[in-house]
């Protein structure tokens, strides 16, 4: 698949954007703060359905404006269609309101529309487009807090599972009423018997959601291991651990829902006390081994990089092993970063699965390639793309 078109309106320090890109590989060069990473986050954006690293809406919206717009023409085995996200911000925002955040309706409203249609799901708009980004700040996959991780899942699960992005958003509003009626219940102001309804709900997307992780761990553990044992010439194995409440290790075929009703009784007492849940997947964690031994505490620098690198690689093979196409990818500054021998390998499966590439840089890197002709360059400048011709 690929974005054949992108148009942004008001969309960070972009104010008006139409262009075409080349279905194979796109360099974006500029010098810093130009709006080059704006602009993969905005692909990205049409991929995971929100910003990545949990940016809000309103902080995309260009400043002093009230909405923006990212629609893309995309190219796919369905033939091409056009997604398309617009989002208003509330009527009342900016400035010190920070007490508004609670009000109903003050996160904005958000629209989502395929062929010019509005749709109401998030699930009918995902999949349309995949894509795997991969960043600087991707090390900490490795090297990063827990929710580093469950977010490298919980990302790509979402374009490949359509119901999966809603759990995650029940989930989170689930936690939050729980949360506060564990307050309420240690101020005693509401009895343990409302918590049992909660209970329920929580528990019952707490077990979708962690076997939706397990079963795409299943895939994607095997793929990056190869990946690895790839890139170091069979002398390392990677694998990956699904850790429960940071303390279990769960496994596909795991009694999943009697593990979790056992914990939920095991903290009641704690819960009620701290006025807190302190159970559930978004407390959950991946551990990542290299040889047997935990990456991020032994691994040296260099590891680290080839295992994220790895990650990167087995995420293609696995969006393409779902859905019958490579995802598009998207390089933000590193291919720079990348030593000559894994750039090349990086390089070559481009070249050889033709998957459509953005690569931004602040330098010239189309010396990288011998094949021009499959290359288009662009200038990024204050918001604007000039393609070099
Ligand atoms: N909501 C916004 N409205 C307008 N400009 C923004 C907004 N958010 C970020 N910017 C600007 O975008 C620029 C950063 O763009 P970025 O894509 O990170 O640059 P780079 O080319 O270095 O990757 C900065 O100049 C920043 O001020
Ligand atoms: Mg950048």
């Amino acid at each position: 698949m690929y974005l054949e078109k992108l148009h942004l309106t008001n969309y960070r320090n972009y104010e008006k954007l139409s262009k075409n890109f080349s279905s194979q590989i796109n360099i974006l060069v500029g010098a810093n703060a130009q709006g080059k990473t704006n602009l993969l986050e905005a692909i990205y954006y049409l991929a995971i359905g929100k910003a990545y690293r949990a940016v809000r809406d309103i902080q995309l919206t260009r400043w002093e404006q009230n909405h923006f717009i990212i629609s893309g023409e995309i190219q796919n085995k369905m033939g091409s269609c056009n997604v398309a996200v617009f989002f208003q911000q509330p009527a009342e925002s900016g400035g010190s309101a920070g007490q508004n955040t609670r009000v109903m309706g003050s996160k904005g409203r958000k629209e989502i529309k395929i062929n010019g249609l509005k749709v109401r799901k998030m699930a009918d708009f995902l999949g349309n487009l995949t894509a795997v980004l991969f960043a600087p700040e991707d090390l900490n996959i490795v090297k990063g807090a827990p929710i580093e991780r469950r977010r490298l899942l919980d990302n790509d699960i979402s374009q490949v599972s359509p119901s999966y992005y809603a759990q995650l958003q029940q989930y989170q509003k689930v936690l939050i009423q729980r949360n506060h009626l564990l307050k309420r219940i240690h101020e005693r102001e509401k009895g343990l018997d409302e918590l049992e309804i909660w209970d329920l709900q929580f528990l019952k997307l707490s077990e979708e959601i962690i076997q939706k992780r397990l079963q795409v761990l299943e895939k994607l553990s095997p793929l990056t291991r190869l990946m690895q044992r790839k890139l170091t010439k069979g002398k390392e194995n990677l694998e990956f651990k699904y850790y429960f409440n940071r303390k279990r290790e769960l496994k596909i075929g795991n009694p999943i829902k009697e593990i979790l009703v056992q914990e939920m009784e095991q903290v009641k007492k704690e819960e009620i006390a701290r006025g807190m849940t302190l159970w559930g997947p978004h407390r959950d964690d991946l551990i990542i081994s290299l040889n047997s031994l935990d990456l991020k505490l032994y691994g040296s620098q260099g590891q680290h990089r080839t295992a994220v690198l790895a990650i990167k690689l087995a995420e293609l093979e696995f969006f393409k092993s779902e859905s019958g196409e490579y995802p598009i990818l998207l390089l933000d500054d590193v291919l720079s970063e990348l030593d000559l021998e894994r750039r090349e390998h990086l390089i070559k499966i481009i070249q050889e699965k033709m998957i459509q590439c953005f690569i931004t840089t602040t330098e010239d890197l189309s010396f990288l390639w011998n094949d021009h002709s499959k290359i288009a360059s662009y200038h990024v400048e204050k918001g604007t793309l000039q393609e070099y011709v």
